[in-house]
């Protein structure tokens, strides 16, 4: 969609969105949107941002120092998603163009769904549904998908960002599981103790925990926060649930855990090089599947599609984007 006007500033939709997104952008640039969601190669993401101020972007887009060579009118890329390991933010800091993500109003619907992920892997539910599907149900055995506690267990959490401590207080406080939590940084003692949650090490983490939950988040230095040497630390009665990212776990050593019962369980939301799934990872039937849907309700969706709309708006008409991600480097190099 582009409108005739060629006096306000331009903005590309890279992705399909809700249609009231576009129509207030619209209210304020000259907008093409992207709503047949055509998987744009880098080239012709390139070639339809030439010219643009903004860019709405989701996970899937990646900004990075080749593409802003090419898009010198770029200003800002405005993500709808909290992480945004998609953007690399040196090479847009280097290129003056602002970053921003959409922080806060997906944390507890991010957290439901962690918690729903870690108990349909521990209490096995995929797994039952498909052997009822399968027509296999004949009768009732003592032992039938027989799972893992969630209540009074202990759940270990690894990152404890906004939406591991919601992950955390629905554990303690709901389940009445014992929480513990590793971290870059130790929280202060009062979120600990809102969160009832007990700082250890990663390995005590790993070798206590009948749950463990991943919410890091994605960068060099995370790359394989799990492998095969951390999944020989954990219970073989634990789980792994991941909503963090892709590439937070070896997703091939995973698969070879699970096939080996080295652990019992796990749920996954995010894979290495999604949307394409390690095909052990498919063959193997103690895993829950999900297709990085941990934050999609329509009021958080279209949430985060909103705050991402404030932020391009705010940046572009106002000056000021309201959750940016490197204004105070550009604001040192002048470039803001
Ligand atoms: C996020 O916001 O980072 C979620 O992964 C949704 O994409």
């Amino acid at each position: 969609m582009t409108s005739t006007s060629t006096q306000r500033p331009r903005v590309l939709i890279t992705r399909a969105v809700f249609p009231d997104v576009i129509a207030r952008l619209s209210e304020h640039f000259d907008v093409e949107s992207n709503q047949s969601d055509v998987n744009w190669t880098p080239a012709e993401l390139v070639q339809r941002l030439q010219g643009k101020a903004g860019a709405f972007t989701t996970g899937s887009i990646a900004i990075n120092a080749a593409l802003l060579a090419q898009c010198p009118d770029l200003k800002i890329c405005a993500n709808m998603a909290v992480g945004y390991n998609n953007f690399d933010l040196d090479a847009m800091s280097a290129a003056g163009v602002l970053a921003s993500n959409a922080p806060d109003v997906l944390t507890e619907t991010t957290a439901d769904f962690g918690f729903a992920l870690m108990m349909a892997a521990a209490r096995r539910v995929t797994e039952s549904e498909h052997f009822l599907r399968a027509g296999q149900w004949k009768s009732w055995r003592y032992d039938m998908f027989a799972g893992a506690e969630i209540h009074g267990s202990t759940l270990g959490i690894i990152g404890m960002g906004r939406i591991g401590q919601g992950i955390a207080r629905r554990g303690a406080l709901g389940f009445g599981m014992q929480v513990v939590y590793h971290n870059r940084s130790r929280l202060d003692a009062t979120t600990e103790a809102d969160c009832k949650a007990r700082y250890v090490s990663k390995e005590e983490l790993l070798q206590t925990a009948d749950h463990v939950v991943l919410v890091v988040p994605y960068s060099a230095a995370s790359h394989h926060t799990i492998g095969a040497a951390e999944l020989a630390l954990m219970k073989t009665t634990a789980t792994l649930t991941n909503i963090a990212r892709g590439g937070i776990v070896d997703d091939a050593a995973l698969a070879a855990a699970l096939r080996d019962k080295r652990i019992a369980a796990a749920g996954l939301d995010v894979f290495e090089g999604e949307p394409n799934v390690h095909p052990d990872l498919l063959s193997v039937p103690n895993v829950v599947l999900t297709p990085h849907i941990a934050s999609a309700t329509m009021g958080t969706r279209r949430a985060m599609a909103m705050l991402a709309v404030d932020n391009l708006i705010g940046y572009l008409v106002h000056g000021k984007a309201v959750t940016p991600l490197n204004a105070d480097r550009l604001v040192q190099q002048g470039t803001a």
